[in-house]
């Protein structure tokens, strides 16, 4: 199955707007000719407009972190999926492992912001992913069945290339344990495996690994049958590293 790689970055909380505009400006020339991957940034909301500006006429595409599962209206704090697409990101990220922990994000919430995600024409990369005390008790499996099933309904209504499943196994954030490409590819197919119960184009879905993914690894996470790109955190705040990283698919 021919998927097309797929290679996105993830900013977190980091970089203030001037350490931002260089990074912005030293990744946008990456070149078509340097990869044939969708490559795809996440910013913080404020610099949403500084990507999409900086990326125009590039193979760059600009993404944020998240999304309200409200349209519009009195919900301080909150940024629309609509908001989002008018400053020209085309991807969000849902469901990331953080969000899930530190904002008690769960099914019914995800599923909505899925809907306003699409209703906006924005993409989505949704995130699942088991904790260690899940893996250690054998229950991993289990989870990312759950974190599947539980959206399973929303993301159908969405055309089979506007999501991306990315598997971020949560003890490997941050934490510079990467998972074993081994490790990584028998989630990867146990995920698609998942997929095939909901989604006839399951074999097109392309599920990305996330967690502690540097230039030292990555090539090796990338041969793997079912692993079609990745989703990096720290590694991606260095031009040079992600671009390395883009450059071992
Ligand atoms: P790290 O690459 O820093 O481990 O972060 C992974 C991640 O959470 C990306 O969303």
């Amino acid at each position: 199955m021919n998927r097309k790689p797929f290679i996105a970055a993830n900013w977190k909380m980091n970089l203030n707007r001037t350490e931002a505009q260089t990074l912005l400006r030293d990744l946008s020339n990456i070149s078509v000719k340097d990869s044939e991957s969708e490559i795809v940034i996440c910013v913080p909301f404020p610099y949403l407009l500084l990507a999409t500006e900086q990326f125009q006429g590039s193979q760059l595409q600009t993404g944020s972190q998240d999304c309200s599962s409200h349209a519009v209206g009195a919900y301080t704090g909150e940024t629309s999926a609509a908001m989002i697409r008018s400053c020209n990101a085309n991807y969000t990220l849902l469901g990331h492992s953080e969000r899930r922990r530190y904002h008690g994000e769960k099914a019914t919430e995800l599923s909505a912001k899925i809907r306003e995600a699409h209703a906006a024409q924005l993409k989505i990369i949704f995130c699942v992913g088991e904790t260690l005390e899940e893996r250690e008790q054998k229950l991993h499996f289990n989870c990312i069945h759950e974190q599947i099933g539980e959206v399973a309904s929303a993301l159908q209504e969405l055309p089979i290339d506007s999501f991306v499943i990315a598997y971020e196994p949560v003890w490997a954030i941050g934490t510079g344990k990467t998972a074993s490409p081994e490790t990584a590819q028998e989630m990867h197919a146990y995920i698609r495996n998942v997929l095939k119960n909901s989604f006839s184009m399951a074999p097109q879905i392309r599920i990305i690994y996330g967690g502690s993914c540097t230039p030292e690894n990555a090539a090796a996470l990338f041969k793997q049958p079912d692993i079609d790109g990745a989703l990096v955190g720290g590694a991606s705040l260095n031009a040079a590293s992600f671009k390395s990283i883009i450059h071992s698919y």
